[in-house]
């Protein structure tokens, strides 16, 4: 991926182009992406996945959706929790990365693997029972479009939950993050080659919106906010909502 078009289509003031070079990034660090997650979290991205799932109101049959799914680690805590009826359908518009996903989870009976635009769901209104989102919203080119097709599809009464970087509240751990963090992640991604994709994850986690703003926003498209998390001194959110 050549950087210097990378950065300029993904700062492009035509959504279209943003979201092609977004898609295209994440197509370039398929590869790499399971162990840079690991690397990343310390480990601890399964942990907080666990964590979103148990809190998610879910019965055992219950037809989940995991949005923006790339290489479907969302998907195993998803399964425990709807169990052998139940269903998970994992969504992301980035092939590489479902090609990941197809090769943990592609033979299960109750997992079916979907490529389309999280901003345009090719599902009717009121389909699932719940939704999750692993990092995902803030690579929306177009977040309240998001939101409101999450919305569309969720049913009534289902719930929602989105695990995403947040800010911290503290402002000393606000710069020791910022500094940590603008420095480890183009170096941790020059190791993998693609130094680009470090810069836009930096600039996207800095840009991205508040976990309040993003519960506003949630309301606005129907989603009541119940419960906020945070974890990893602040650096990690979890946010929980349900239609309704
Ligand atoms: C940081 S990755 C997170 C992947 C996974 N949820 C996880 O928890 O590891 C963000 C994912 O969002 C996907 N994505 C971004 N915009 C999307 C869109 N408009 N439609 C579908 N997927 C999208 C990317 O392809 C990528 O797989």
């Amino acid at each position: 991926m050549h950087s210097n078009h990378f950065m300029k289509d993904v700062n492009s003031s035509n959504p279209e182009k943003r979201s092609i070079a977004v898609n295209r990034m994440f197509g370039s660090i398929a590869s790499s992406y399971d162990s840079l997650n690991t690397i990343m979290t310390a480990g601890r991205h399964h942990t907080w996945r666990r964590i979103a799932v148990k809190n998610l109101t879910l019965k055992k049959g219950a037809k989940v959706l995991d949005l923006c799914t790339g290489s479907g680690d969302f998907i195993t805590p998803l399964l425990n929790r709807v169990g052998d009826n139940g269903k998970v359908v994992a969504v992301d518009y980035c092939e590489e990365l479902l090609h990941i996903c197809k090769t943990k989870h592609g033979t299960k009976k109750n997992v079916e693997i979907v490529q389309a635009d999280a901003l345009n769901l090719p599902f009717e209104d009121n389909t699932f029972d719940a939704i999750t989102v692993g990092w995902g919203l803030r690579n929306l080119v177009d977040l309240d479009k998001g939101l409101t097709e999450i919305s569309r599809v969720l049913k009534t009464g289902g719930t929602f939950v989105s695990i995403d970087t947040a800010r911290p509240d503290n402002q000393i751990m606000y710069s020791l993050s910022k500094f940590v963090l603008g420095n480890l992640l183009p170096l941790v991604w020059r190791f993998s080659g693609n130094s680009s994709a470090g810069k836009y994850l930096f600039s996207s986690t800095q840009n991205f919106i508040s976990l309040s703003e993003l519960s506003d926003k949630m309301y606005k498209s129907g989603i009541k906010t119940a419960t906020i998390e945070k974890y990893m001194f602040g650096n990690i959110g979890i946010i929980w909502g349900k239609k309704g």
